[in-house]
C-alpha cells in the first residue's frame, strides 16, 4: 500500500477529491451520537490542508431511495466538520449544479468543501462511469479514506479512481485499517483466537471458513452458537436457531477438527422466560435449556473459560457480541469479553475489534482506547475477513 500513501506526497496547490465514510449514527433530532468515523479521518484532511490543498470531500449518509432527501442531508455533518476542523466548510444542501461547480472551481488551498450526500445520485450506487467522470472533473487527484465503504463498488468509492491512473492515494485511516487487517490475516502471532458472535450463523459462514486455516482457537458465542448446540444434539428451548444451517454448523466443526483448531462453545447460559431486560432468569447448561426459556447470554463458567483462552492468546479478533447486550441484564458476557481483551492488550496481545455491536460494546464500556485496533468498518471489515477483495482498495492499487 505504501506507494499509494499520501504520506510521501506534497499536495500544495492541488485540488483533492477526497472520499470519506461519514455515515455516522444520529438521533431523532439529527444530532451525531458517535463521531468516531469523522475524527478518524481528521489526520488525512489536516495533512491535505496543511500541505496547501483545496479539499473537496465526498461522503454518503444512509441509503436514500433516489434524489434529494432533506432527512438524509449531510448538513449536520458539515456543521460538525467545521467544529472538528475549526474552520468554515463550504457546503450547499443541494445536488451538484452550476453554483456547486463554481464553488469547487474557486476553492483555494487550505479550504474545504463538502458535497451533499453522494447517494442522492442514482449513478453512485450503480457505479456509473459518466457520474464518476463528472465527480472527477471537480478535482485533479483522488484520495480514498472511506474504509467503511470500501466493499462498495460505487462511483465515488471505486470507479472514480480510474479517472486518476497516476494520482490516486489511500488516506491515513484506510492505510491504518488495511495494515492492521493484513497483520491479522497474514502475520498473526500465535496463538491466534477468533471470537465470533452475533445472532446468525448464515451471516458469519464466510468469515468462519476463511479463518479456520489461520487461527488456533475459535470461540463461538452469541445467538449463532445455538445452531451449533442444537446440531450437536442439545436442547435449546426457545433460543434463536437456524434449523436449515445445522448441517453447515456440523460441517464447520468438522473442518475445525481437521485443521486442528480448538473450538469453544459456551457450556452454560443465562436463560430468560421472555425476551426482555426484566425477565425471570436462571443459569443452566447450554445444551439443557428448558422449553419456554431462551438463552440471552453466556453463563459464568463459560466466561471463565473464554477469559482463559483470551489471556493465553497473542492475537485476537473479536466480531459479534456474546448475548443480548443491549439489555443491561444480559450484557455481562459481552462486557466480560471486552474487559479481558483490554487486559490482554495491556500485556502485549494484538486485538482487533470489528462489527457494529462489539465495537458499540467496547465504546459503551469506555475501553476503545485500550484495544490495539477498533475498525471503523462494519460490512467492509467482514468482507475483508471473508477473504474478499474490496473494490475501494483494489481501485487504488491497480
Ligand atoms: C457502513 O455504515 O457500514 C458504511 O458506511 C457502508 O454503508 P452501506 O452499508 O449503506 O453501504
Amino acid at each position: 500500500m505504501n506507494s499509494n500513501s499520501i504520506k510521501d506526497v506534497n499536495f500544495k496547490g492541488r485540488k483533492v477529491l477526497l472520499r470519506v465514510d461519514f455515515n455516522v449514527p444520529m438521533d431523532d433530532h439529527r444530532h451525531i451520537t458517535d463521531d468516531t468515523r469523522m475524527r478518524e479521518s481528521m489526520p488525512t484532511i489536516q495533512k491535505l490542508l496543511t500541505d496547501g490543498a483545496a479539499v473537496i470531500i465526498m461522503a454518503h449518509f444512509g441509503r436514500p431511495k433516489g434524489g434529494f432527501d432533506a432527512a438524509l442531508s449531510l448538513g449536520p455533518v458539515a456543521k460538525h466538520l467545521e467544529e472538528l476542523l475549526q474552520k468554515p466548510v463550504v457546503f450547499f444542501p443541494e445536488l451538484i449544479n452550476d453554483k456547486v461547480r463554481e464553488a469547487a472551481r474557486n476553492l483555494q488551498g487550505g479550504e474545504v468543501m463538502l458535497l451533499e450526500n453522494i447517494r442522492f445520485y442514482e449513478g453512485e450506487t450503480k457505479g456509473d462511469e459518466s457520474f464518476a467522470r463528472e465527480l472527477a472533473s471537480l478535482g485533479d487527484c483522488y484520495v480514498n479514506d472511506a474504509f467503511g465503504a470500501a466493499h462498495r463498488e460505487h462511483a465515488s468509492t471505486a470507479v472514480v479512481a480510474r479517472c486518476f491512473p497516476h494520482d490516486k492515494y489511500f488516506g491515513f485511516l484506510m492505510e491504518h485499517e488495511v495494515r492492521n487487517l493484513e497483520k491479522l490475516m497474514h502475520g498473526a502471532a500465535r496463538p491466534f483466537t477468533a471470537i465470533i458472535g452475533g445472532s446468525k450463523v448464515s451471516s458469519k459462514i464466510g468469515i468462519l471458513e476463511n479463518l479456520i486455516p489461520k487461527v488456533d482457537n475459535m470461540v463461538i458465542i452469541g445467538g449463532m452458537r445455538y445452531t451449533f448446540t442444537k446440531a450437536l444434539g442439545g436442547k435449546i428451548g426457545n433460543s434463536i436457531c437456524e434449523d436449515d444451517k445445522m448441517d453447515l454448523a456440523l460441517a464447520l466443526l468438522k473442518k475445525m477438527d481437521e485443521a486442528g483448531v480448538q473450538y469453544y462453545l459456551p457450556t452454560d447460559s443465562v436463560i430468560a422466560d421472555n425476551f426482555s431486560n426484566d425477565a425471570k432468569t436462571q443459569v443452566v447448561a447450554s445444551n439443557a435449556v428448558p422449553d419456554g426459556w431462551e438463552s440471552m447470554d453466556c453463563g459464568p463458567e463459560s466466561c471463565r473459560k473464554i477469559r482463559e483462552v483470551i489471556m493465553a492468546s497473542k492475537t485476537i479478533l473479536w466480531n459479534g457480541p456474546a448475548g443480548v447486550f443491549e439489555f443491561p441484564a444480559f450484557a455481562k458476557g459481552t462486557n466480560e469479553i471486552a474487559r479481558c481483551v483490554a487486559e490482554a492488550c495491556e500485556q502485549g496481545t494484538f486485538a482487533a475489534i470489528g462489527g457494529g455491536d462489539s465495537v458499540a460494546a467496547v465504546k459503551q464500556m469506555g475501553l476503545a482506547d485500550r484495544m490495539s485496533y477498533v475498525s471503523t468498518g462494519g460490512g467492509a471489515m467482514l468482507e475483508y475477513l471473508e477473504g474478499k477483495a474490496l473494490p475501494g482498495i483494489v481501485a487504488i492499487e491497480q
